[in-house]
């Protein structure tokens, strides 16, 4: 096999700004069909980038004979997509959150174990060469035994939150179309709000590059006027005892810089990571230190390269940057977050139906 024959589910803005045309510029992908409930859109879509099929109902892209798919549908319907694909016999690429409980990605993961199929989530950042790198520096041990994980994230996606995604439009530039009104504003579908839309990026790095599970969780959230929750607060203990903590906003201004990394300390050093202003740092308690070349911007959000990741690993190259399992950990440490914000009481991973 020298292509893939890929499908997308989901015709929404990200699938339509990134998914597809990484897809449709890619030499190893044969991008067959694209699906969503909408029939219009999934038309508007194959019009604008000269797809040969639609369908109304992802069953019958499933059912089509495609070998891998990427899932782009709201954050409720995720899991319902990625099963069927699964069971279907075909390779997954399903958008973060992975789902919406610990127990329905946990069923995701031993689901694609059990068919010998690659799942992966949609966490552009591990695609960059400074996840990759931050992640051999702490599992190697060169940090020694990790004691402290240290993030921020600042994004802007609250008039996604309230419900008015034209507010984007300008700086998107929506190619095809912007998300739904209630994709991110209805509990219902998105589950939640800066939680389940942004922290899951940066608490995917942090579990990946440390290779741990959260194993106790408390947050605050905060909604101030808004149906979902834009300010979150999360303290929380690894499995391995190390303490962290996590500050998220969605309130940015396009216009303003981003706060968005991380500091993890270890018994033999610090590594800090700025996602945002693409540097990576480490310094040793033995007087050493190394830095690696800063990301360019065009490196810094790599969203043409997951659907291309999927792609390789169908036709058997490269690694799974973002696979099943680590999402499931994401997974879970935002149920129990969530939890926590609505009882007051830290709550332990173990405790998640
Ligand atoms: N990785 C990233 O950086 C990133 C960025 C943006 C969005 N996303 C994720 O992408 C996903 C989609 O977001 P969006 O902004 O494109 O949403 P959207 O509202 O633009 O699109 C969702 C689409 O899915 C369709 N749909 C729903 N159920 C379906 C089904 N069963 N089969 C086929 N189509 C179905 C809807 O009709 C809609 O067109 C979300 O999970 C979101 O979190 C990821």
């Amino acid at each position: 096999m020298t292509k893939a024959k890929m499908g997308v589910i989901g015709a929404g803005w990200w699938a339509t700004q990134h998914h597809i045309p990484s897809l449709k510029t890619y030499d190893k992908a044969d991008l067959v069909g694209v699906a969503d409930v909408k029939p219009e859109k999934a038309k508007a879509a194959a019009d604008y980038y000269d797809i040969p099929h639609t369908y109304p109902d992802h069953r019958e892209l499933l059912a089509a004979g495609v070998d891998g798919v990427v899932i782009a549908v709201q954050h409720a319907y995720h899991y319902q997509a990625a099963r069927d694909a699964l069971d279907a016999g075909v390779h997954v690429l399903v958008e973060k959150p992975m789902t919406l409980t610990a127990a329905d990605a946990w069923d995701l993961v031993a689901r694609a174990e059990r068919n010998r199929l690659h799942l992966m989530v949609g966490y552009t950042y591990q695609f960059t060469r400074h996840a990759q790198a931050a992640r051999e520096i702490i599992q190697s041990g060169k940090i020694g035994d990790l004691q402290m994980v240290s993030g921020i994230f600042t994004s802007w996606v609250e008039s996604y939150l309230r419900g008015r995604p034209q507010d984007y439009a300008k700086a998107f530039g929506f190619p095809v179309t912007g998300p739904e009104a209630d994709s991110y504003s209805d509990p219902k579908l998105a589950g939640g709000g800066q939680g389940h839309l942004q922290v899951t990026h940066p608490m995917g790095m942090a579990l990946w590059v440390t290779g741990r599970r959260a194993a106790a969780v408390f947050a605050f959230m905060e909604n101030h006027d808004l149906p979902v929750d834009l300010v979150d607060a999360f303290s929380f203990r690894l499995d391995n005892g190390a303490a962290g903590t996590m500050a998220s906003t969605g309130a940015m201004r396009p216009h303003q810089r981003l706060d968005q990394g991380f500091v993890y300390t270890g018994s033999a050093g610090v590594l800090r990571q700025d996602l945002a202003g693409g540097r990576l740092q480490a310094q040793y308690h033995d007087g050493t230190s190394e830095e690696l070349p800063d990301l360019t911007a065009a490196e810094q959000y790599p969203a043409h390269l997951p659907s291309r990741g999927l792609t390789d690993l169908i036709l058997g190259a490269g690694e799974n940057r973002a696979p099943g399992e680590a999402g499931a950990r994401v997974v879970e440490f935002l149920e129990a977050g969530y939890r926590s914000a609505a009882t007051g009481q830290a709550v332990r991973v173990d405790s998640l139906g």
